[in-house]
């Protein structure tokens, strides 16, 4: 009986999870179902209890979920056990729901950090990296980037105080790593960045890049977390800028590869993957 997974979050309906894990489960024969699970606004824990606790007809039982917006704060206070980068980054994109206990874990840093060098085949050793926006998104993914071999990275935003209070919870591990960290508003960033990663909304609002070119060094690696639609203006500004522009479907699926072996202990292959997917989301944004 397959065992059963899902999608959390408002709104689910557009969500590409269930056709990545569908296939993940394809690739490594694990026996499990991914569907979409749609929260009210208000109602997030109750929604996710009742599915933990749901039984489907030829099914087995419910064994965990993914997180994605608005609910990824809300996660750490539902699990018993956070894994440490869920519990730096005090948001969570996945949940274990074990026997004793739930358990949460934050997958998309580790995804980032693999897309950029296994995908994008850029190294972050040494790298000058500009992370832009200090919401869930950006906190997710400052440790595990912090971790990876960084020389400097600078964190802008446009509320400051923001971006302030994300640094100060990382200063230890930046300091553990050697890397010089710090937080910046928008206009005061630096330039001639080796990796530009964008964890803003401002393209859902219509409101365009929040930084000068001037930060992409040539050849630069320019990142935006979105995909589709929402990617184009971003990947725009990155060629015109002599940078290499990449949008967000390669984390995408690297923070679900880390969620299914999270949950099963088998690591799925991705590349092939992905390729599907970008096959697909280009058809529908053409
Ligand atoms: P998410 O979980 O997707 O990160 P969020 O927590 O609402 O969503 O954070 C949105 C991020 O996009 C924030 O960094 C926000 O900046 P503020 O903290 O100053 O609000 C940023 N953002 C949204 N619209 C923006 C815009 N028009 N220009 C610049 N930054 C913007």
């Amino acid at each position: 009986m397959k065992d059963r997974y899902a999608v959390a979050g408002h709104p689910v309906e557009h969500s590409r999870s269930p056709f990545i894990h569908a296939r993940f489960a394809e690739l490594t024969g694990q026996a499990l179902a991914y569907g979409r699970l749609p929260c009210p606004p208000d109602a997030f824990a109750a929604t996710v209890r009742g599915f933990a606790a749901s039984a489907e007809p030829g099914f087995g039982p419910a064994r965990g979920c993914n997180v994605t917006v608005p609910f990824k704060f809300e996660v750490p206070a539902l699990a018993r056990r956070l894994t440490p980068r869920a519990a730096l980054a005090e948001a969570a994109n996945t949940l274990r729901f074990d026997a004793d206990g739930w358990q949460a874990d934050n997958t998309d840093g580790a995804g980032l950090v693999r897309d950029i060098t296994v995908h994008a085949g850029v190294s972050l050793r040494g790298a000058r990296l500009l992370l832009v926006g200090a919401g869930g998104a950006a906190a997710g993914v400052l440790g595990p980037l912090l971790e990876a071999g960084l020389a400097a990275l600078v964190l802008a935003n446009r509320s400051v105080d923001k971006a302030r209070a994300l640094v100060q919870r990382h200063t230890a591990l930046a300091v553990r790593h050697g890397v010089e960290l710090r937080a910046a508003p928008l206009d005061r960033t630096g330039t001639a960045f080796d990796i530009v990663v964008n964890a803003t909304a401002a393209s859902l609002s219509g409101a365009g890049v929040p930084v000068a070119g001037q930060v992409l060094r040539p050849g630069a690696l320019a990142l935006d977390m979105m995909y589709g639609a929402a990617a184009r203006p971003f990947l725009a500004w990155a060629g015109e800028h002599g940078a290499h522009g990449r949008d967000g479907l390669g984390m995408l699926v690297e923070q679900a590869a880390e969620s299914f072996a999270f949950w099963r202990g088998v690591r799925p292959p991705t590349a092939g993957v992905l390729a599907e997917l970008q096959t697909v989301v280009a058809q529908e944004s053409a």
